[in-house]
């Protein structure tokens, strides 16, 4: 091996280098959701609005955009869950060595509760991509804009998409345990990142709530607006569903 390999392997290897790569791999996926959450907010201008912005997601940098970013995204969350899972291993482990040590039981507590909202979280973007992205119901998949029959109708696809209660309270459950995730997170990616003020304590705590409280705002105005009726009457989905076949 290398240099530049041993000394990755090392940084690896290290609590602090897992701490860091834990941090920077969770201020890219906040960076994402900040992101998302402008976009999908998209969805109160109007039909016209949110699918030129998905179409404009779909086509940037003729197509491959997205799946840079889609893989810069994997890669960052399978980073951050498998570093958060190797640091708890190890906080474990010594507490097994030292468990008269009050702050490491504290701090693996704390970290206990973070890998299981964490744990929720995932298992709430997985439903996301399966209803959103991959859109395994055919209903939602086959929306057309209807002033525009070549592109998609994500925007329909919202509004139909929260239509199912069961499905509208999922999302509340996974975007209250995110933002209760992230309320402790950013503060922790200050902390790591060494961006924490020596002289004036609490700053990046209250940062951590307010950006954990604006995502959880914004992301759930579209679920509880949609079943208020704020954004009209969802596609006719059968319709949709009945194409003509195209001719070979
Ligand atoms: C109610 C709030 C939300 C709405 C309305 C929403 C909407 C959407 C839509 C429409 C797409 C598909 C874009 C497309 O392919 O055209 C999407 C994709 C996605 N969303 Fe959300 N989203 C919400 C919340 C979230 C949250 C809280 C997360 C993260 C925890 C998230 C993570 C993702 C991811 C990772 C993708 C896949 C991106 C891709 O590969 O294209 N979303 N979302």
């Amino acid at each position: 091996m290398n240099s530049l390999g041993k000394s990755l392997c090392r940084f690896w290897h290290s609590s602090i280098g897992k701490k860091i790569v834990v941090a920077l791999t969770g201020a890219m996926l906040i960076l994402f959701l900040l992101g998302h959450v402008v976009g999908n907010l998209l969805v109160f201008a109007g039909r016209e609005a949110m699918n030129d912005y998905a179409e404009f997601l779909l086509h940037m940098m003729h197509g491959t955009g997205i799946w840079v970013a889609r893989i810069g995204l994997l890669v960052a969350l399978v980073l951050h869950i498998v570093a958060t899972v190797s640091l708890v291993r190890q906080n474990r482990a010594a507490r097994d060595v030292d468990y008269s040590c009050k702050e490491t039981v504290q701090a693996s507590k704390s970290s206990r509760i973070m890998i299981w909202s964490g744990l929720t979280v995932l298992a709430f973007v997985i439903f996301h991509i399966l209803h959103f992205t991959v859109r395994v119901d055919s209903g939602l998949a086959n929306l057309h804009d209807p002033a525009n029959p070549d592109r998609h109708d994500t925007f329909g696809m919202v509004v139909a998409g929260f239509q199912n209660p069961l499905v509208v309270l999922f999302y509340i459950v996974g975007i209250s345990l995110l933002c209760s995730h992230l309320s402790h997170g950013i503060a922790s990616v200050f902390q790591t990142l060494g961006w924490r003020s020596k002289k004036v304590a609490g700053p990046e705590k209250k940062l951590g709530w307010a950006i954990a409280i604006l995502l959880w705002l914004g992301f759930l105005s579209i679920p509880v607006a949609t079943m208020m009726g704020c954004l009209g009457d969802p596609p006719k989905i059968h319709a949709a569903v009945e194409e003509p076949a195209k001719a070979e």
